[in-house]
């Protein structure tokens, strides 16, 4: 047994474990903390480091080196220098594929440990960072890996005077900075394809989680990834992030975070080298269900959507919105799915909900319930923040009814275990409301009527729409926004797009 399995099965039971026991298991998974730069781990250019607090506790758990310009400059050099050199760019694609499923496999095996870390990072129930974070990491490297060597080019139609080649190459050196709510999962999503595709990768992690990804990344060596081709500056947004998305040799920039900061990553390449830039951003997805639904089922999603990961998923459904007949009976139910996710100590494996990323978006979650009660939303369940004796940020799952689509608590993301029931009449009203926001990343409608299903899955302006679910398709359906949620697509054979520049050749 692995000393991570050890640890998860001796997991302190209790809301707060001894803080030695959380030392003891960072002593033992020995977390590294520099930036991975041309394959070695280096301290920061300025020396500087910053603490990562762990949200169970509010306890110190390691010193990082903090990435800035100079950093993101080094970095880009590597990867450039990689790229031009076709160590990894100019092989065939079968060959990147066997490097590919051998880091798969290594992170098959250090599977505990990298779920371990991502836990006591960010505060993910254990049993979720194992069994959903990093089992789809391993299977979306798998998945690229397998799909690289049979993407095939087009022949263009130019007739006979001519050969008209059109041909897909990667971009060269990409830039992506990760958010912090599934701090692997989101870089997965991310340096699967673009590692695939043959380019060169600059990432920074959100600076509230870095550490499983730079074990990822020395995993990704130790496979044969040639160094240079994946580096890992951790830093903070405004200096390393911001350096990234203005550098000149970057040739494309992938970001998953706030709206707020795609916008600047917009404005960072028309003020650099134009550079393309993908987005995905935030969500406050429309749950709609009808009162011909299966409503036992949809009563379990819509509770387990939201409270799942603390509420801080870009595309949770968010916005309830309940045909007017069935509400009270439906609110009923829901207040049940609640009751089972109390929040608890993430490291017991038990626990399905467990913290709050940190003390600044506790307070933010805090601040928004507050002002859905001052809006005159009523609190139906939960509400409070909860365990502070443990020194980490819990909130209980909390449900408001009477919702209007134009308050707060409506329009913006929470990002916490909040969910807004708003009421309707007919199709036409859920629709009309559906569409009543600056988002369009996801939307989910529950009901038998298969005209109704199609008919809104149309009408609704968002990325994805589910039916009688809200989730579904994993890896194979392209994830991404209408609107304000963002540009392009992650996921699927769609996320190669960005990640390859179009040629034509032709012959004569
Ligand atoms: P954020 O958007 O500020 O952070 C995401 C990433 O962007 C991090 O790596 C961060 O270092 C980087 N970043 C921040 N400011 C930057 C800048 N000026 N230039 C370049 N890079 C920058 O998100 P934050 O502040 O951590 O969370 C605030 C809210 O954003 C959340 O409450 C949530 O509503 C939303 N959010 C949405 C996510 C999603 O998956 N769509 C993920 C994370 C946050
Ligand atoms: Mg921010």
């Amino acid at each position: 047994m692995s000393l991570a399995e050890t640890f998860i099965k001796n997991a302190p039971q209790g809301i707060s474990p001894a803080s030695d026991e959380i030392a003891q298991a960072l002593s033992r998974l020995e977390p590294r903390t520099q930036i991975f730069i041309d394959g070695k781990f280096v301290p920061a250019a300025s020396g500087k480091t910053f603490d990562r607090i762990s949200p169970i506790n509010g306890k110190v758990i390691a010193k990082v080196a903090e990435g800035d310009a100079e950093d993101i400059d080094r970095a880009v050099k590597s990867a450039r220098k990689a790229f031009d050199s076709g160590v990894w760019s100019d092989l065939a694609p079968a060959a990147r594929k066997k490097t590919l499923l051998r880091f798969a496999d290594l992170l098959a095996k250090h599977a505990d440990e990298l779920a371990l870390l991502e836990t006591i990072d960010m505060g993910k129930p254990i049993r979720f960072s194992k069994a959903v974070d990093v089992a789809m990491v391993i299977e979306h490297v798998r998945w690229y890996a397998e799909a690289i060597d049979k993407v095939y080019d087009e022949i263009a139609p130019t007739g006979p005077g001519g050969l008209g080649m059109i041909r897909r190459e990667p971009m060269g050196v990409v830039g992506a900075v990760i958010p912090w709510n599934y701090p692997l999962l989101m870089a997965a999503w991310k340096f699967a394809p673009i590692l695939a595709a043959g380019n060169s990768l600059v990432m920074k992690p959100a600076e509230q989680s870095p550490l499983s990804l730079l074990r990822v990344v020395e995993l990704a060596a130790e496979a044969g990834i040639p160094a240079g081709v994946f580096n890992v500056v951790p830093g903070f947004g405004p200096t390393a992030g911001a350096a990234l998305g203005k550098h000149m040799d970057v040739d494309a920039i992938s970001f998953t975070g706030s709206t707020e900061v795609g916008k600047y990553f917009l404005k960072y390449s028309g003020e650099s080298n134009m550079k393309p830039v993908s987005l995905e951003c935030g969500g406050k997805s429309p749950n709609i269900v009808f009162a011909d639904a299966d409503l036992d089922q949809a009563v379990m999603a819509s509770g387990m959507g939201v409270f799942f990961n603390s509420g801080q998923s870009c595309n949770a459904p968010t916005r309830l919105m309940i045909e007017a007949s069935i509400k009270d009976q439906f609110l009923e139910k829901l207040k049940g799915v609640a009751a089972n996710m109390a929040p608890d100590n993430p490291l017991n494996p038990k626990t399905a909900h467990g913290t709050i990323l940190d003390g600044t978006q506790t307070k933010r979650i805090m601040s928004y319930i507050e002002a859905g009660q001052k809006e005159g939303a009523k609190l139906f369940a939960g509400g409070k923040q909860v365990h502070q004796a443990s020194g980490g940020y819990y909130i209980e799952p909390t449900i408001f009814d009477n919702v209007k689509n134009s308050m707060k608590i409506a329009q913006e993301e929470i990002f916490g275990p909040v969910i807004s029931v708003i009421a309707f009449k007919d199709a036409n009203e859920a629709v009309q409301i559906a569409n009543d926001t600056i988002y369009g990343l996801w939307a989910s409608v529950w009901t038998k009527n298969i005209d109704r299903a199609l008919t809104l899955s149309r009408k609704i302006r968002a990325g994805t729409v589910t039916i009688n679910d809200v989730d579904g398709g994993g890896i194979t359906l392209p994830f991404g926004g209408y609107k304000q949620s963002g540009i392009g697509r992650d996921k699927s054979l769609h996320a190669l797009e960005k990640y390859t520049q179009m040629k034509a050749i032709y012959i004569k």
